[in-house]
């Protein structure tokens, strides 16, 4: 990695100032639902204290209180599951940066602090200068843990690296190498498998992918678009109609270059999206009136024949909707299958993580991202602020 990481730094006696993402989910109740991105970070908050530094102070952002303090948007709860996680106190300061949050860390018997949620300043978004150098002035070094904050060009990803030695965390790490080098360098076959909702927020990846892939499978919201510009009907299903012209570039790109675009065969229908509507499996053709949920069972078979001799597979959106039981077994097929096979798989964040996690199926995959949108971002082949900034090796 061209950029410093936490084991090109000298942490003795340092005051380190760790940018995690723990922009968790919480229930009604403020319950942490999942603490996948806390545990994430885990590794490099104790690196660093084993190091004998002298205090981590970790900050990070939850939600979008746009700029004003929002109590449900606290990261009190996060302090108090850090705590149980880590087996040690964390003390909680009720801001980020100002007089109050410097005694609270200069007075601090904790090894570590978590300051309140940065995004109660819209100058942290505004990515305003001025800010970045207010929490930087809070420690000796920087390191930046939140990958899945690593596309946002804000005071504590981007700014606060121009003032002060800047690392990269284990995390960031992580996924730099995982999503990295299966772009630049994957062991073929290298297969992809799109699906989610909505053609637009995968444009990006299909272009960059495609030359790079041998085959790219796409299911769920996403495949109804490719479908109808193939001239197929489609019912009820998703459509982006202002997005037929770009798939059909798209498909007649990967003909091109003598690259295959798999879509669905067949579909689950309802006439309603409900758990309990009466569900039927179709052809490659939608009737009228009938809304697609999840991939049928002949599309999770030719999935499954072209991914078996698969060496990396890049997974980003799920097959079908997922979150309701009835229309989940596709998403299920295929998440399972997967693990079965002798192949680098690579889960891209948010609802597929989500998906692999509620299949239980998390500790089979040899990397699940921990970044919805900046995941997308990497996989875009763009630069992400949060990884430009960091200090030069
Ligand atoms: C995420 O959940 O994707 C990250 O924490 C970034 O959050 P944001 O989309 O509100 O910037």
């Amino acid at each position: 990695m061209a950029k410093l990481t936490l084991r090109d730094l000298d942490l003795k006696g340092k005051k380190v100032l760790v940018r995690a993402d723990f922009n968790v989910p919480q229930d009604e109740s403020l319950n942490i639902t999942d603490d996948t991105r806390i545990k994430a970070t885990l590794p490099t908050i104790q690196y660093i204290l084993k190091n004998d530094a002298a205090r981590v102070i970790l900050i990070s952002h939850l939600g979008r209180p746009k700029g004003k303090v929002v109590e449900k948007y606290s990261l009190k709860p996060v302090a108090k599951r850090l705590s149980d996680l880590l087996g040690e106190p964390v003390k909680f300061s009720n801001n980020c940066v100002g007089e109050q949050t410097e005694k609270d860390i200069q007075g601090a018997k904790e090894r570590i602090v978590l300051l309140e949620n940065l995004r109660f300043h819209p100058e942290e978004e505004a990515n305003d200068s001025a800010f970045a150098k207010q929490l930087a002035s809070l420690a000796d070094i920087y390191v930046n843990d939140a990958f899945g904050t690593a596309h946002r060009a804000h005071a504590s990803t981007e700014g606060v690296a121009h003032n002060i030695k800047s690392a990269a965390g284990f995390l960031l790490e992580k996924e730099i190498e995982y999503l990295g080098s299966s772009i630049k360098d994957p062991k073929k076959p290298f297969m992809v498998i799109l699906g989610g909702a909505k053609v637009s927020d995968k444009i990006g990846v299909i272009e960059n992918l495609l030359p790079k892939s041998d085959v790219i499978l796409i299911g769920g919201g996403m495949s109804y678009t490719f479908l109808k510009a193939q001239g197929r009907t489609i019912g009820n299903s998703k459509l982006e109609e202002d997005k037929l012209d770009l798939a059909r570039s798209l498909l007649d790109k990967a003909k091109s270059l003598n690259k295959e675009i798999i879509l669905p065969v067949d579909h689950i229908v309802v006439d309603q999206i409900k758990p309990e509507a009466k569900k039927e499996e179709v052809g490659c053709d939608i009737p009228e009136g009938k809304i697609a949920v999840d991939i049928g069972g002949k599309t999770v078979a030719l999935f499954k024949e072209k991914l078996k001799t698969a060496k990396t597979i890049i997974w980003n959106g799920p097959m079908g909707i997922f979150e309701i039981d009835a229309f989940s077994r596709g998403t299920e097929e295929i998440a399972k299958f997967i693990t079965t096979l002798k192949a680098t798989t690579i889960i891209g964040g948010g609802d597929t993580a989500a998906a692999v996690m509620k299949f239980k199926l998390e500790d089979k995959m040899t990397h699940i991202s921990t970044g919805g949108g900046a995941s997308l971002e990497f996989l875009e082949g763009k630069t992400l602020p949060g990884i430009a900034a960091l200090s030069e090796k």
